[in-house]
């Protein structure tokens, strides 16, 4: 059985309050992401699956259970990165403009972001969270908001012939025990690995869950992090003359 977050806890209702979790217009969970701005979420590309079937629910932790404290917004326009390789993986990274802003308050805030090219060291203890859904289940269940911690492994290890055999890119961190067993896993793809309290990365890919030789594989936000800027903010008129 594959799905949830891998070997980790509960997380504290309302803790995380910039995790956003996808949904299908059926209410289905799907994927994670981070509500970076009132208008923007940040998640995965390969969370796409067309703006007219999806709805973006912030404030939740029971998915499928109405606690209250949601909000819905339908996407207005999805921004998946120029560079974004499907079967490669890299730059699996993707921006949500919503319909309407969310409201911040208690159960809703933003994701702080690392600044552009800001790294990550080996063992460098992060968090990742999610909702994970589980096919068979038929989203039957009451799902909570699961997280677990995961130190960093370095690219070159990632990338070593016993790993993933140089198919990680500068695009990409890995995270992981070498125990393995503590793991993002399916349907936890788009949401936040957090580091010192920045999202460093973004669930993307790996090879099963949990496995010893196989870390997370997360997509480094802060290589994207001028672009996120530049997506979110670029269209305004800067002030150029005086
Ligand atoms: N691609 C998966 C998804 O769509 C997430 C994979 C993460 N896997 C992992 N072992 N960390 O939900």
């Amino acid at each position: 059985m594959q799905g949830r977050i891998v070997g980790g806890h509960t997380a504290a209702p309302n803790s995380i309050k910039y995790i956003v979790s996808l949904q299908s217009t059926r209410g289905q969970h799907f994927c994670g992401g981070s509500l970076v701005h009132r208008y923007w979420v940040l998640t995965a590309a390969h969370c796409n699956i067309g703006a007219e079937h999806m709805m973006i629910v912030a404030g939740d932790y029971i998915v499928n259970t109405f606690e209250g404290t949601e909000q819905y917004a339908k996407p207005h326009r999805l921004v998946t990165h120029p560079h974004y390789n499907r079967s490669t993986n890299n730059a699996d990274i993707m921006l949500i403009k919503l319909r309407a802003p969310m409201v911040l308050n208690k159960y809703v805030s933003l994701a702080p972001l690392p600044r552009q090219g800001t790294g990550v060291f080996e063992g460098l203890v992060c968090r990742v969270s999610g909702w994970g859904y589980n096919n068979l289940d038929g989203g039957q269940a009451p799902f909570t908001l699961r997280t677990v911690t995961v130190p960093i492994v370095s690219s070159t290890r990632c990338n070593s012939s016993e790993s993933f055999n140089g198919n990680i890119t500068a695009n990409m961190i890995c995270a992981g025990y070498r125990t393995g067993g503590k793991d993002a896993c399916k349907g936890d793809s788009g949401g936040p690995l957090v580091c010192r309290g920045c999202v460093y990365g973004v669930v993307s890919w790996g090879n099963g869950c949990g496995d010893a030789k196989f870390p997370g594989v997360y997509t480094a936000v802060s290589k994207f992090r001028r672009w996120i800027d530049q997506t979110i903010y670029g269209s305004y008129l800067r002030c150029t003359k005086y």
